[in-house]
Formats: structure tokens, C-alpha cells, sequence
């Protein structure tokens, strides 16, 4: 019997899901479960990757049920994950020598600065197309292994293994310590500040500069070929793609093409455009990420613009506030005003990403008078995440020198608010769509692996399976538009003012 299905794992920051996806892109099952999220200090934002290992394991368990099937109907295994958090691990045990530090954790800002001291934070953009920031994994990395000093000795040895979450649920799904595949795909590596862009090889210069030894690092592969066969409730099947969960969505979207743009509202916010082979270092905060390397084919690279708070504003109104029981019913509270009433809130609780690149700065709500009451707070903080776009989409155009945006795909559980869809169509000035599929990044994953093992034939069956759901056209007369923008930008100007 020839295989039904090819199955995705899409590690995020909050959950971790399993999605069994028939040929024509449809779900047959999903199963998902949250993992917890340790802040032990400020700033510092950590995961346990033994229980995000289990939860992975009772996904795949789950979604196999849901469909009725077995091993024998998967074809291909691909994984999507959150990008850049740390993982160190014993080689023989299999057990973390601590909880994964998250690409959200600024406990880094130090090292940042020191290293920037000499040269500024682009010094090393054209080899690695990123700024130094405590973003990226190679300064987490070195915090690890110097928090303990025998680490650093054990990795020189050999017994210590570091990946971002791919690798560590790569080796894991493929036996772990009896046999464990150790890789990643340039995706992941591109965001660690310690793989040449250009190359696509861990540079021996950055290894230096971050103390970090060569022997802890795990293979670069490409993002769609057979790594191994994995161990468990999916035993034999071949995992075969392995996409950072950004260039995951924006394959997902079959933004194949330069020019193509997607955002994903959920933790934070990724705006990616497709750049084509040639990577193109930008001028306006920007980062130039690998975007897939398919087989032996050419990578193809993206500009991306990062914002570490979207959907995660949302979460902290609900559980550090209590203004909401629940995520969804922020919409209903910021709908009970017509507008922010003067309110802007600058979400800089990890810094602020893309394009200002500033560790130090802090959140901020301005604008408050008595007239201010908590839906003003929710409609400020939707409207954080469309202006943090808007900042994105200009840098954007500015680095390709395009006049205007034409669509954005949107994905992300943000998407359901339609409010805050139609104000990022009426900020933007231009349309957004977002797909069917709602798990366009697990989607993508899939689509890597089902490429690699022959499930799917090529792009253009992928673009088949694309259709668009929903579309918000902008309704915001251009001065009103011009208007709030300047309002937020005075907003960020004392989010930095603060910072300074
Ligand atoms: O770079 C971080 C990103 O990959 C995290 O994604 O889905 O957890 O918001 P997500």
C-alpha cells in the first residue's frame, strides 16, 4: 500500500503540534500540546527540551490515531521549529545540560555589547546577513557552556552536542544516543551568527570569536533530503525536510517567487520576502536569512524583518494583567473603543528586533489620560503588531527599491482577528490574504520532506494546493494612515529615548 500521508512536526515557542497532510495539502489530523515557558529572571525566557521531546512524541502518537494510521501510511517526516533557542546536550545520556535558552532571552545584552564595542553590531552582516543581537544562538551558546566551567572541556571531548530545537528533535526522533542523526539545514544554521551565508558552511573565524569548539556542531545539510529513518511510533519512516518555522510558512504560502511576501503573526511577527539565489545584504535593519536549499539545488535566500512581540502581547494582557480570560477576547475589548484613544504601546519587552536592533530598549505605553481605559490598552496592542509590520514593510522597500507592497500572505493565530487584519491592510495600504491551510508553516515542512521522498513531484503541484480563504482590503484614507504612523514612530522614539 503506497503511503497516504506525509507528516509535519512544527515545534513554536508555545506548543508543539503533529499534522498529518493528505497529497492535495489538506489535515488529516493535528494534535497539539503546550509546553511550559520558564522566566526565572528578567529578560531570560527557557524551555525544557525533554518535555517538549515527550509532547512531541504524544503529538505524533495522537495524530497517528486520529487518522487511523500507522507508519506504513506516512511517507516522509519534515520538521518545522522556533529558530535560533539553544540546545546543549550530553551525547551519551541524551539529557540537556540545562533548559534550552529561546531566541527571546536577552540575558546576552553584555556580551552583545562588548562584542559590538569592536566594529558595531553589522560587523559581521555580510558573512552572516544578521546583526549582532542577543537574537541569534552563538552568544546563548557561549553563555552555556562558560555558565559551568566543565562544559567547555566536555564539549573540546566531544560529549556535548548543540543544536538549535531541529536538531535536538532530529537526534532524538532518529534514536537519540544509539544512533542519533546529528544535522540541521541552513535555515537554522543561518540564524545561529556562526554559518557563512555565502558558503553555507560554520565559519572558522566566527567559531573563533565566540569561543565556540567545532566538535559540539552538527552537520549542515540542505533542507529536503532523507537524514535518517526515525525510531518510535513512526518507525522506518524518513525524515526528509527540516525548515526553520519562518521559511517553513513562507514556503508553506509558495512564495516561490522573488518578490513574494508573507507574515506570520504568532509569537512575535516575521515578515518574509523571497529574495531568489542571490543573497542580498540589507541597508535598513533587515536580516538575509537562507530561506531552503532543496537537494543540491542552489539555496534561495529571503529578507526577513523580526518582531519578538505579536501574539505574545496578547498572552501577557491575558496572563500578567488579567485584562482577558482568554486570547481571542482581546478583540472584543478593543473593539469596545473606536479607536486607541491616543494610547501607543511599544511591546519592547525583549528589545526591539527588526529594524532597530536595540537590546536595551523596553516597552512602553504612552499617551495615557483618564479618558484611557483597558480597551484602549488591547487596541493599542493590536495595533503594536500592524505598526511593527508597517516598520518592517518600509525597511523592506527600501532594501529592494520596490514602491509598494503587493500582497501579503498572513498566517498565525492573529490571523482570526479581524480587526487587527483589516488594520494591517488599512496601515500597510495594501491587501492581505490568508490561505485555507491555517498551519501554512507546518505545511511547509511537510512539503520539504514530501518533495524528498517523491510524495510530491514539484512546485507547481504545491502551488496547486494553494488557495486563499480570506482577503482585507485597505480602507484607510492616506493622511489618517500617515497620521497614527507618525504617532507610533513617537511612541518607539521614547521606547529608545528610555533605552539611551
Ligand atoms: O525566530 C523565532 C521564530 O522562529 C519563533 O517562531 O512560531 O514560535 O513565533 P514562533
Amino acid at each position: 500500500m503506497s503511503a497516504r500521508f506525509v507528516a509535519a512536526i512544527d515545534h513554536g515557542t508555545t506548543s508543539t503540534r503533529c499534522i498529518l497532510l493528505a497529497p492535495d495539502g489538506t489535515p488529516a489530523a493535528i494534535a497539539q500540546r503546550e509546553q511550559t515557558m520558564y522566566y526565572p529572571r528578567p529578560g531570560w525566557v527557557e524551555l525544557d527540551m525533554e518535555q517538549v521531546w515527550r509532547r512531541t512524541q504524544e503529538c505524533i502518537h495522537e495524530a497517528l490515531n486520529t487518522a487511523g494510521a500507522t507508519a506504513a501510511d506516512v511517507a516522509g517526516i519534515g520538521i518545522a521549529n522556533e529558530r535560533e533557542s539553544v540546545v546543549l546536550w550530553d551525547r551519551h545520556t541524551g539529557r540537556p545540560v540545562a533548559r534550552s535558552i529561546t531566541w527571546q532571552d536577552t540575558r546576552t545584552a553584555g556580551e552583545v555589547d562588548a562584542l559590538a564595542a569592536d566594529g558595531g553590531i553589522h560587523r559581521f552582516q555580510r558573512t552572516t546577513g544578521l546583526p549582532i543581537s542577543t537574537y541569534s544562538s552563538a552568544l546563548k551558546l557561549r553563555w552555556l557552556l562558560d555558565e559551568e566551567p566543565s562544559r567547555r572541556a566536555a564539549a573540546e571531548r566531544g560529549d556535548l552536542l548543540f543544536g538549535t530545537p531541529d536538531t535536538w528533535l532530529l537526534w532524538n526522533l532518529t534514536g537519540g544516543p544509539d544512533g542519533g542523526v546529528h544535522a540541521t539545514d541552513p535555515t537554522n544554521a543561518s540564524r545561529t551568527l556562526l554559518m557563512n551565508l555565502h558558503t553555507l558552511e560554520w565559519d572558522d573565524d566566527l567559531l573563533d570569536v565566540m569561543a565556540i569548539p567545532r566538535a559540539l556542531l552538527p552537520q549542515i545539510r540542505s533542507s529536503s533530503e532523507v537524514y535518517g529513518a526515525a525510531a518510535g511510533d513512526l518507525a522506518g519512516v524518513p525524515i526528509a525536510g527540516i525548515l526553520g518555522d519562518q521559511p517553513a510558512s513562507l514556503f508553506g504560502h509558495t512564495c516561490f517567487d522573488r518578490g513574494d511576501v508573507k507574515n506570520t503573526y504568532g509569537t512575535g511577527a516575521f515578515l518574509l520576502f523571497t529574495l531568489g539565489t542571490e543573497p542580498r545584504i540589507s541597508e535598513h535593519g533587515l536580516i538575509t536569512t537562507v530561506a531552503w536549499k532543496l537537494g543540491d539545488a542552489d539555496a534561495v535566500y529571503a529578507l526577513e524583518g523580526s518582531v519578538a512581540m505579536a501574539g505574545a502581547l496578547v498572552q501577557w494582557l491575558r496572563d500578567n494583567l488579567g485584562l482577558i480570560d482568554a486570547a481571542p477576547e482581546v478583540e472584543t475589548l478593543a473593539r469596545s473603543v473606536q479607536d486607541a484613544g491616543g494610547v501607543v504601546f511599544v511591546p519592547a519587552f525583549s528589545g526591539l528586533f527588526a529594524p532597530y536592533w536595540r537590546d536595551d530598549a523596553r516597552g512602553v505605553i504612552v499617551g495615557l489620560t483618564r479618558f484611557a481605559n483597558k480597551g484602549h490598552i488591547a487596541r493599542a496592542a493590536l495595533e503594536a503588531t500592524a505598526y511593527q509590520t508597517y516598520d518592517l514593510v518600509e525597511a523592506m522597500l527600501a532594501d529592494t527599491g520596490l514602491q509598494q507592497l503587493g500582497e501579503l500572505r498572513a498566517d498565525g493565530g492573529m490571523t482570526k482577528n479581524e480587526l487587527l487584519m483589516q488594520l494591517q491592510s488599512d496601515v500597510l495600504g495594501s491587501p492581505v490574504a490568508a490561505p485555507s491551510m491555517a498551519e501554512i508553516t507546518a505545511t511547509g515542512a511537510a512539503y520539504a520532506a514530501g518533495l524528498a521522498t517523491g510524495f510530491w513531484a514539484g512546485l507547481d503541484e504545491l502551488r496547486a494546493n494553494y488557495t486563499i480563504a480570506r482577503r482585507w482590503a485597505p480602507e484607510m484614507h492616506a493622511d489618517e494612515r500617515t497620521r497614527r504612523v507618525a504617532d507610533w514612530r513617537r511612541g518607539v522614539d521614547r521606547t529608545l529615548g528610555l533605552a539611551a
